[in-house]
């Protein structure tokens, strides 16, 4: 993510991502059968951004609750987070993640889903480890949004047939997969604060938009991304046919030439007529205008927080990270 030397306290989102990166390394694997765990290290090892669990440090920190209470939860939630990359990469066909193989083409189809099904395990195992005051809402929150995101990710996929796909559905959509395991790992840092409802809603709804504004930047790099930087490949969306901000308003602009471009069956002519129609009807910045309105969204659900100035201007930082952010 690209907000280095933010000061944050005496904390900063660097200082959270490599404390988290020094949990999840600390994790006991088995040893046996290696064909299972090896592929969660090399999953976990990749390189992520750690956001969701950076982002339950922060709020529990900033309630005055240390972040290191939140250490099982930090490593739930970015474990889980993990597991549904693993198999989204499987349903999405996607041949790189952090620049490396993914595991389904590393390994195979199987390591893939059953490596996943114990990532998924763990991470409720590693959840549901904190005190018995706070665990039943922790445990609700979670489950919930885990089958919200199985709920989006079936829109995802639903999607990729369909042509009357509207921009309300598109939405609901990203909500679903993305948007709110943000608001989740923010809420649970809340809970483990003892935050009143109130407060704990409030930042559930400053990770939700900011989550918007992430998946819609993640759409944005998948056509305009640095496959450098990004980490996949570039133009999977275009050639899965995903629905997005981008190519749901390049249907409704102009018809024909989407029909032209996405007919086309070698994929990097494909990829390249499609990113052209995009830039010829401005939705490039249409994409980062929509980007920057939920960035600011996300910001206004704190400010009835009573944040100190610092805290507040590292969520405002970390939300304006999403509209930059080329990784
Ligand atoms: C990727 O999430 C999936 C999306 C919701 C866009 P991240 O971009 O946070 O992935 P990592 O954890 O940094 O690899
Ligand atoms: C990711 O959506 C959502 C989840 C993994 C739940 P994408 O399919 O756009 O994510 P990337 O681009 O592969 O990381
Ligand atoms: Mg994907
Ligand atoms: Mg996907
Ligand atoms: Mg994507």
């Amino acid at each position: 993510m690209d907000c280095h030397n933010q000061v944050y306290s005496m904390f900063s989102t660097e200082f959270f991502s490599s404390e988290i990166n020094r949990w999840l390394s600390e994790i006991e694997y088995p040893s046996k059968p290696e064909g299972l765990y090896e592929p969660i290290a090399y999953m976990l090892s990749g390189g992520g951004k750690r956001l969701r669990p950076t982002l339950m440090c922060a709020v529990s920190e900033s309630l005055g609750h240390s972040f290191d209470f939140v250490r099982q939860q930090a490593i739930a939630i970015e474990m889980f987070h993990n597991f549904t990359l693993l198999h989204d990469d499987v349903m999405d066909n996607a041949d790189i993640r952090h620049g490396k193989p993914t595991v389904h083409r590393k390994w195979n189809i199987p390591t893939a889903i059953l490596s996943g099904d114990t990532m998924l395990t763990m991470a409720s195992g590693f959840m549901s480890d904190c005190g018995s005051d706070i665990r039943e809402d922790v445990v609700d929150i979670f489950n919930k949004t885990a089958i919200e995101i199985y709920e989006g990710q079936q829109y995802d996929m639903n999607f990729e047939s369909r042509q009357d796909v509207t921009a309300d559905e598109y939405l609901d959509m990203i909500r679903l997969k993305t948007a709110v395991l943000l608001g989740c790992s923010c809420k649970i840092g809340a809970i483990a604060a003892k935050a009143s409802p109130m407060i704990q809603d409030l930042f559930y709804q400053y990770g939700v938009k900011l989550g918007m504004a992430f998946q819609l930047r993640d759409d944005y790099l998948d056509t305009f991304g640095d496959p450098e930087l990004f980490g996949k490949q570039i133009g999977g969306d275009i050639l899965n046919d995903k629905k997005t901000f981008l190519s749901l308003q390049a249907w409704e602009k102009n018809f024909n030439a989407m029909l032209g471009a996405t007919s086309l069956s070698e994929s990097s002519e494909k990829i390249m007529k499609v990113r052209d129609l995009y830039v010829a009807l401005g939705l490039d910045k249409m994409c980062l205008d929509l980007i920057s309105d939920y960035t600011k969204d996300a910001i206004r659900q704190l400010q009835s927080v009573g944040l100190s100035a610092s805290d507040m201007e590292f969520f405002e930082n970390v939300a304006l990270s999403a509209v930059k952010r080329k990784s």
